[in-house]
């Protein structure tokens, strides 16, 4: 074989394949047997993803090789909408490593999402150096966190007629259908970096991520996705609302003994006294985009974990 030549000997290129049962089994086999991590929950969430683009190579006896996805995650930054694609579901088997074949897979995807008209790229990645040769850098991501006044828990802070906030089980199908008809109406949770309308990937997260608790706050018409935290600490992953409540009200409904409160994701939309001390992320997860225009957003952010991807 020439060096630098792609081997794909054996080996078919399909693209869009989710709709064929056997490959979407043979896709979640690939996902579970490199990452560990199980996507058919998706099934009972209503399917995959319509917008996602997946290509991806498939042996003759149905096995699929490797594969590369796409799907639509239009972003809020810097108060602007951006068209935006997420990459994600990037494996190939070990056997089959080092040959080009996912070279070939980021070269479709990324000509798939520039014919598609997305402006901008975004991925999470271990291996930067993957995707520097297409442009992508990486974004500085950053935790934030305030002070705030504890409360006892049995004195009430706020005049509220639901003063503790309900659990919510997404297994439960009320439940999913109260999720989904807030999620519909999100707005995002800040204007410097925030998904818009992304739901699939916070339904899936919340499924698979056991510390991670929802929670309904009626009389906000807000559900909060939360983390297990020592009890002196609320770990806010995200708001779900189209109205996004005062972080005093969060505190007061969810963790009113807490006395600090970590967000995960930019703080600018939370009105609060006092400034959030912000110290850089370092979990060696780079959160990476491209845009056409060569530009990307400056200043600590950090992309919600419910939008993990
Ligand atoms: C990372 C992975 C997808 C690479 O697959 P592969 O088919 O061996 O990659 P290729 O042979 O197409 O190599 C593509 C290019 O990336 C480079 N590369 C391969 N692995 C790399 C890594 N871990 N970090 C940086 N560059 C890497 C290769 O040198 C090659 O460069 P070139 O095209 O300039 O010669 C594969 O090792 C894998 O599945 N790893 C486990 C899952 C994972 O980490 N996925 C990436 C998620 S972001």
């Amino acid at each position: 074989m020439m060096p630098g030549a792609i081997d794909t000997s054996g080996l078919s290129l399909r693209s869009d394949y989710f709709g064929d049962p056997l490959a979407w089994r043979a896709f979640c086999d690939l996902l579970i047997d490199i990452f560990g991590i199980d996507v058919t929950p998706l099934e009972m969430l209503g399917g995959p993803d319509p917008t996602c683009m997946p290509t991806g190579f498939f042996d003759d006896d149905g096995c699929c090789i490797a594969n590369l996805s796409a799907f639509s995650m239009p972003l809020m930054i810097d108060g602007e909408i951006v068209r935006a694609a997420g990459w994600q579901s990037g494996a190939v088997r070990p056997a089959w490593r080092g040959r080009g074949l996912f070279r070939q897979l980021m070269d479709i995807t990324f000509e798939r999402c520039s014919a598609a008209g997305y402006e901008a790229m975004v991925l999470t990645t271990r291996h930067p150096g993957l995707y520097e040769p297409y442009g992508f850098k990486t974004l500085q991501q950053a935790h934030f966190s305030v002070p705030m006044p504890s409360h006892p828990v049995s004195v009430p802070v706020a005049p509220t007629k639901d003063p503790l906030a309900r659990r919510l089980d997404i297994r439960d199908a009320t439940d999913l259908a109260l999720i989904r008809r807030v999620l519909a109406e999100r707005t995002p949770v800040s204007n410097h970096f925030a998904v818009l309308d992304q739901s699939h990937m916070l339904l899936l997260n919340a499924w698979l991520s056991p510390s991670v608790s929802l929670h309904w706050l009626e009389h906000t018409n807000c559900i909060t996705a939360t983390e297990a935290s020592t009890p002196d600490r609320l770990s806010l992953l995200d708001i779900i609302a189209s109205n996004i409540p005062p972080l005093t009200h969060l505190h007061a409904a969810l963790a009113p003994a807490a006395t600090e409160v970590d967000v995960h994701f930019p703080p600018d939309r939370l009105s609060i006294h006092g400034g959030f001390e912000t110290t850089p992320a370092e979990d060696g997860l780079a959160l990476m985009m491209w845009h056409r225009d060569g530009t990307c957003p400056t200043g600590p952010l950090r992309l919600s974990p419910m939008a993990d991807f």
